[in-house]
């Protein structure tokens, strides 16, 4: 019997964490969860965590820092432009264990983590994901997100890399 339960910096402890993490490859998404405007669930069978979704609080903003050239304009955010902060939580990480996937947990930590966004009063709910990722992508147009197609540009590879960000309206 699966439950979901919140990730918290000492449920189900470091060793288990780090151990869940090694085996989905998502050392380098998951938060530091002792960080501000972090959250996340996770699936446990039994004591054992097989999966989880993290989630960072913050506002919606054009990103800045990406090495390209910008128009200037006379508003230089998207919030000067809406005139005020208007926060959305955004997927950090996602993914159920491989001997634990069809069973309906992905869907039900999407579910959760929707329901804990929505009870923080948040805009929306808003997550990228590069192009080959066709379960996840199965997964969203399920749920009913918004699907919007772009590039994303990951530091880490100093590259643009092709995807799609899925978005829902709280
Ligand atoms: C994406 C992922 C989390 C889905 O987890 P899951 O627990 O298997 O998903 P669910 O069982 O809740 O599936 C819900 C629905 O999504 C769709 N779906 C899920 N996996 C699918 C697949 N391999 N092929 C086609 N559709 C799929 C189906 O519509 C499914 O409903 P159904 O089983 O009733 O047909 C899992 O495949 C995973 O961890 N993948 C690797 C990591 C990843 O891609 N993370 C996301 C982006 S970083």
């Amino acid at each position: 019997m699966y439950r979901i339960e919140p990730i918290t910096t000492d449920h189900p402890g470091e060793e288990e964490l780090e151990a869940h993490l090694q085996r989905i490859g998502q050392e380098r998404d998951f938060p530091d969860l002792t960080g501000d405007g972090y959250f996340a669930l996770g699936v446990f069978d039994g004591e054992k965590l097989v999966g989880n979704i993290s989630i960072k609080v913050q506002p919606v903003e054009v990103p800045t820092g990406i090495p390209i050239h910008i128009l200037e304009l006379p508003q230089k955010t998207f919030r000067e432009a809406a005139g005020g902060e208007i926060l959305e939580g955004f997927v950090q990480s996602f993914a159920v264990e491989e001997g634990h996937r069809r069973r309906g947990l992905g869907r039900r930590l999407q579910e959760a983590a929707l329901n804990e966004c929505r009870r923080r009063n948040l805009y929306q709910m808003r997550s990228w994901s590069s192009v080959d990722k066709p379960a996840n992508f199965a997964l969203k147009l399920s749920l009913g997100f918004a699907i919007h197609p772009g590039y994303d540009y990951v530091a880490r590879l100093d590259k643009w890399v092709p995807g799609v960000f899925f978005v829902m309206k709280l």
